[in-house]
């Protein structure tokens, strides 16, 4: 399956639905006739300028915006409610400012059976890879102190730590190469003092999950009553994304803790997901059996 097969696979293209953050790259494009809105940072007219001189973007892939999102309530912008069965936002979570109330926010706008479809990157293969792991305290901190810009604390980790590998800002597990920072030392010092007295909203990446540290901090909000939505599906085809459906209608009963913390505990440590180390080592013992089938063992 590839990610598009997965993103779209709770989408029924005459349904209402809203994709946040596409920017240059629709998963839904109201071109391909799905009946979808957009909101977005700024207008059409804004993110062709934003892109025009950018060669690996192609600007004719960026559609009308209906909802230019300037820090309101997502119900407050869209003047909707319970109205969405779909909502896909891709590489949009890690930038939130306060992630639970983007997940509130977000469900404000579901129907009853409503998904809210999402990509996110997997920190240990892209350029968060030097970056600490998110635990609760601060999603949670973030939300009790209702951010709407990022913290200092994440604007200098950001800056300081942003980086490549082998030429990279995203690859697959078993990539390697050079690392490299991709801003020296001055200019992310430069960055974080303009920050710390400005009230002006600088982009970064606040949050670095695993997939199995996603799965965990939705569980945990979830139970302690600060979001309402829970994982209906997930996948992890390893490398630099993982995709998570989020719906009302699920529990969360079955989610072993334990498990979960203990699979974190091993993807920090590996840099490898534990399903990635499966599929490797089951697709290694066939091409050994393979092997020794034409070497005549068996
Ligand atoms: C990294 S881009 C992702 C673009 C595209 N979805 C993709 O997967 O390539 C993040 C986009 O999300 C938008 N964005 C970030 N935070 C947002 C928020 N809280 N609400 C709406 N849009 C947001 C940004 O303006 C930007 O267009």
């Amino acid at each position: 399956m590839n990610r598009k097969d997965f993103l779209l696979k709770y989408v029924n293209k005459d349904k209402a639905g809203l994709e946040i953050g596409p920017s240059h790259n629709p998963i839904a494009p109201k071109s391909e006739g799905y009946n979808v809105e957009i909101i977005d940072h700024t207008d059409e007219d804004g993110l062709i300028k934003k892109y025009k001189n950018d060669a690996s973007v192609d600007v004719l892939n960026i559609e009308k915006v209906d909802y230019v999102w300037e820090g309101q309530t997502y119900k407050d912008l869209t003047k909707k409610s319970q109205h969405y069965h779909w909502i896909i936002a891709s590489h949009v979570i890690e930038h939130t400012t306060d992630f639970i109330r983007f997940i509130n926010d977000c469900n404000d706008l579901l129907t009853d059976s409503g998904k809210l479809i999402l990509a996110v990157p997997d920190y240990r293969f892209c350029f968060d890879q030097f970056r600490a792991i998110t635990g609760l305290s601060k999603v949670i901190d973030a939300h009790s102190n209702k951010h709407t810009l990022h913290s200092i604390g994440t604007i200098a980790e950001f800056h300081l730590n942003v980086s490549s590998r082998g030429g990279k800002i995203a690859w697959k597990e078993h990539h390697s190469g050079k690392a490299e920072l991709l801003y020296s030392h001055s200019e992310a010092m430069e960055i974080y003092e303009s920050a710390k007295n400005s009230k002006e909203y600088l982009d970064a990446h606040a949050w670095c999950f695993t997939p199995s540290s996603f799965h965990l901090i939705l569980h945990d909000l979830k139970t302690l009553g600060l979001t309402e939505l829970s994982v209906a599906d997930q996948y992890s085809p390893g490398g630099s994304e993982f995709f998570f459906v989020l719906s009302r209608e699920t529990t969360s009963n079955s989610v072993d803790r334990v498990k979960l913390l203990l699979e974190t505990q091993k993807e920090v440590a590996n840099g490898v997901s534990p399903s990635f180390m499966r599929k490797t080592h089951i697709r290694f013992r066939r091409s050994i059996t393979k092997r020794l089938k034409q070497l005549s063992v068996f």
